[in-house]
């Protein structure tokens, strides 16, 4: 690919995507980057304030649904790559309102896929040298069980990861193959986003690469999503609403790691593959729960573990999916992807940084997210 390129990074104003914009910012000096962010309630300018002034990046304030609006921008700019991120992205939101998950979703994803496919047809080299790369979940998969191989109890090493350090609650992953099976309208409508890209290759010979990822975690995170949310509430000694019984079990990958592996997709993945990423880290809510407790009491200078009365059960999600496990081997193997970090050190500098970072923090949950979270709680 040319070593100067003009790239859009959608919803490079949310959690994963200013890491992405910060990581190609600095990395790619000659790189033209062009944030574009509509700025929901999820967007915040903030999370890039360190790079805001650098000459090789841009933010556009723009709805990923206004078709006209993209069109030229593709045009203006000479737009030769698209990484997707923007979407609503929070489970329980799309229980309660999934229109606007599939509005945003599903058909921002094709305003986009459809703008630039009549920009880059119009060109005389139409789509040499261009990609489109939409960043997906692993939610599209469905879920996973909890299996107990005789005489083992979970956690139990597996075969199927290179890592030593991996620990699995059943002996089933999600591979690049796995049909998908989403259950709640947030993974239903990324389900559909990720059809269309892939009929965009399959119909039109778009360059298309989508790429599955499991749970992130680190600084930057909007506080609705498990581990800010019970960073904050822990420091206020607030209740922590765990759902169910806390059983649950999420793989979680540091989410600079993720974009390490944006960045190797983008550039050196193979157009019309899918890849998944994760890193091989599984954990039931209720055991990452309790290192989140002990890591935020002993970083204030608290009794290690003297904020564990706070965990409260509440009401289940709607159907909560029990398990989520990615296999990434195929990106290990095929680009040399692996991740950077060990949880225990990911989550003490994600612990860190949000207990450092208050004013962040607190401009986030002040005002009109705290009525929408007392809301969303309500009778839990
Ligand atoms: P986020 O909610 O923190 O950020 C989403 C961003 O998209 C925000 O900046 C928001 O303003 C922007 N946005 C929303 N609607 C828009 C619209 N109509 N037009 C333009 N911008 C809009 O989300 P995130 O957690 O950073 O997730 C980013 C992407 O990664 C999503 O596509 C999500 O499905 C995917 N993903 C997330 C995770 C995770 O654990 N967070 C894991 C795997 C995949
Ligand atoms: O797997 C990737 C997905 O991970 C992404 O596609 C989504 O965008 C992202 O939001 C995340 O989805 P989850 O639903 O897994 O994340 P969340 O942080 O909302 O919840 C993690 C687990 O913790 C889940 O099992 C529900 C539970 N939970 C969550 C909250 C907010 C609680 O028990 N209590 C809570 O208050």
């Amino acid at each position: 690919m040319a070593s100067k390129r003009n790239i859009v990074i959608t919803g490079g104003a949310g959690f994963i995507g200013s890491h992405v914009v910060r990581l190609f910012v600095n990395k790619y000096p000659d790189y033209n980057i062009i944030n574009l962010d509509k700025l929901t309630y999820a967007g915040n300018l903030a999370n890039l304030k360190d790079i805001e002034g650098r000459t090789n990046y841009k933010f556009v304030k723009m709805d990923i649904c206004d078709f006209d609006a993209f069109y030229q921008l593709m045009q203006d700019e000479k737009i030769d790559g698209v990484i997707h991120l923007a979407a609503e992205s929070h489970v329980d939101r799309s229980i309660k309102d999934p229109f606007t998950f599939a509005k945003t979703n599903v058909m921002g994803t094709l305003s986009l896929l459809q703008a630039a496919k009549l920009y880059w047809e119009s060109l005389p080299e139409k789509y040499e040298g261009k990609r489109f790369y939409h960043i997906s979940t692993d939610e599209v998969y469905g879920a996973l069980s909890m299996t107990h191989p005789e005489g083992i109890e979970p956690p139990f090493s597996t075969t199927a990861s290179s890592s030593e350090h991996h620990l699995a609650y059943g002996e089933d992953f999600f591979y690049e193959t796995t049909k998908y099976n989403p259950h709640s309208p947030y993974s239903a409508s990324k389900a559909g986003s990720d059809h269309f890209v892939r009929a965009f290759h399959d119909t039109y010979g778009m360059p298309t690469i989508v790429t599955n990822c499991s749970n992130n975690y680190g600084p930057y995170q909007f506080p609705e999503k498990l581990i800010p949310l019970f960073i904050n509430n822990i420091r206020h000694r607030k209740p922590l609403p765990v759902y169910g019984k806390g059983e649950n079990v999420r793989d979680w990958l540091f989410v600079e790691d993720h974009a390490r592996a944006i960045d190797v997709i983008f550039h050196n993945g193979k157009v019309a593959e899918t890849y998944n990423i994760g890193g091989f880290n599984e954990w039931k809510n209720i055991d990452i729960i309790k290192v989140v407790i002990k890591t935020v009491d002993r970083l204030l200078g608290r009794r290690e573990g003297e904020d564990m009365d706070l965990i409260t059960y509440v009401t289940d999600r709607l159907g909560h999916d029990a398990r989520y496990a990615i296999d990434s081997t195929k990106l290990q193997r095929e680009l040399g992807w692996e991740p950077s970090l060990q949880f225990e050190e990911g989550i003490e500098k994600t612990v860190k940084w949000y207990l450092d970072n208050q004013e962040w923090m607190d401009n986030i949950t002040s005002g009109d997210y705290e009525k929408y979270y007392e809301e969303m709680y309500k009778g839990k």
